[in-house]
């Protein structure tokens, strides 16, 4: 008898791929479980869809601001969580009405008509990155391809130079993925701190540089921006300028890998997108339903509520699984069938609500242009190595893929 709490605090246990399983069976018997946690107080489980989407469009009831949105790690990380995420000032960890406010502030780069007018260039961008990879042979997806697409559209967007990425990556990968082994400096709560310790010194100076300019990139907005007539403490800019140079590359790198990795396990789907490259906007779709690369994230009651039967009391904190709602067969047919071609995809995958991800149609347009890239040159795509997942409770993904390419023949 496996003990289902152990596993769901347990980074370890989602890269192994076993949570859809455990998941499928508490959606069926406990769909609201209370789990024991390793900080000592316990949470609520939430595994069905439809329980995920109610909590998602109640922030009043359930709060970003009040514990901020990141999973339950351990006491250590309990202490220090909310200076390290930045809440009540990261975008992501405030409630309305200062949300609408701080979201306004940064929005109008990621907004579908800006990224229409600015989709030439993102090609080649990525056109770019796949030039510095060889037609023939073997890479890394993950290191080679995966990390340096979303890079290099984050930091053009962000107007950052290109010899700053190896910095931005390593302080990423601590913060975001700090329970992971091969990013650990100590433990877990010291790695996810010096990760955003860097990053916010880094946003900030970039910012800084920018006060009083007239660009229009997120930096520059944030730098010049005024919150209830007063300028953005230098607090908020440092975490809302993490919260974007993290959000940009940390979680597409992850959509883009599993996605390819879909493909290779499902060569039919592969096929129908070398036959209609059309079906590549839906496909993006499908890989973020399927790649699942947040697993979970938290809300706090505000009040004593019910959910689906089952009193949950002011304080109470949630915890959503998003594996488990974007397998839920109430929503899904064939929940476990990659299908390029599934309309409508009501996944949750950028999550719902007001904090609905800001850069979703982003996402999908680097996801859909890098596939695009990646089919146009190579004829063929193998696995060639051992394929190894990120261990963590919160964005999960691809570590390693190490595939061998061959060039299309023309
Ligand atoms: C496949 C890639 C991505 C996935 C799966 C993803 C997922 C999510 C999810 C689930 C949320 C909701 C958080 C919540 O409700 O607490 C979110 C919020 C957010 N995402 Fe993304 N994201 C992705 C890419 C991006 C990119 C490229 C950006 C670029 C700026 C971005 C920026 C943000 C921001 C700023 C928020 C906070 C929005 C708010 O609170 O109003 N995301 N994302």
């Amino acid at each position: 008898m496996i003990n289902v709490d152990e596993k769901l605090n347990d980074p370890a246990f989602f890269a192994t791929g076993a949570h859809y399983a455990l998941f499928d069976r508490l959606r069926a018997e406990d769909p609201i479980h209370w789990t024991q946690s390793p900080d000592g107080r316990g949470y609520w489980s939430i595994f069905r869809h439809a329980d995920l989407k109610t909590i998602l469009n109640a922030p009043n009831l359930f709060s970003s601001e009040r514990e901020g949105v990141a999973p339950v790690i351990d006491a250590e990380m309990a202490a220090i969580a909310a200076e390290a995420w930045g809440v009540g000032q990261n975008v992501a960890m405030i409630d309305a009405p200062r949300h609408t406010a701080v979201r306004k502030v940064i929005s109008a780069p990621f907004l579908p008509k800006a990224l229409a007018g600015s989709e030439a260039r993102t090609r080649a961008l990525i056109g770019k990155i796949f030039d510095d990879i060889p037609a023939h042979g073997e890479i890394d997806l993950v290191a080679d391809l995966a990390v340096r697409i979303p890079m290099a559209v984050i930091c053009d967007i962000l107007e950052l130079p290109a010899e700053d990425w190896d910095d931005m990556l390593v302080w990423g990968k601590m913060a975001i993925g700090g329970t992971d082994p091969e990013y650990r400096q100590g433990t877990v709560a010291q790695t996810v701190r010096y990760g955003f310790e860097q990053l916010h010194a880094y946003g900030l100076r970039r910012a800084a540089e920018r006060r009083g300019c007239p660009r229009s990139d997120p930096l520059t907005l944030l730098a010049n921006a005024t919150l209830e007539a007063q300028a953005l403490p230098a607090s908020m800019v440092a975490h809302n300028a993490a919260q974007i140079i993290l959000a940009g590359f940390e979680t597409t790198r992850n959509a883009f890998s599993g996605g390819v990795l879909a493909l290779l396990e499902h060569p039919a789907q592969m096929a129908l997108l070398r036959e209609d490259p059309r079906r590549l906007r839906l496909a993006a779709e499908e890989i973020i339903r399927w790649s699942d690369p947040v697993i979970s994230l938290m809300r706090t009651p505000t009040a004593d509520t019910e959910l689906a039967g089952q009193r949950i009391r002011e304080g109470e904190r949630v915890m959503l699984w998003f594996p488990s709602a974007n397998r839920d067969a109430a929503v899904f047919a064939r929940p476990y069938d990659f299908d390029v071609t599934r309309h409508p995809n009501l996944h949750l995958g950028f999550g719902a609500g007001p904090h609905f991800c800001l850069g979703g149609p982003l996402a999908k347009l680097e996801i859909r242009l890098a596939l695009e890239a990646l089919l146009s040159r190579h004829d063929g795509i193998e696995i060639s190595g051992p394929v190894e997942r990120v261990q963590s409770t919160f964005v999960g993904g691809l570590k390693h893929l190490p595939v061998k390419l061959k060039a299309h023949r023309r």
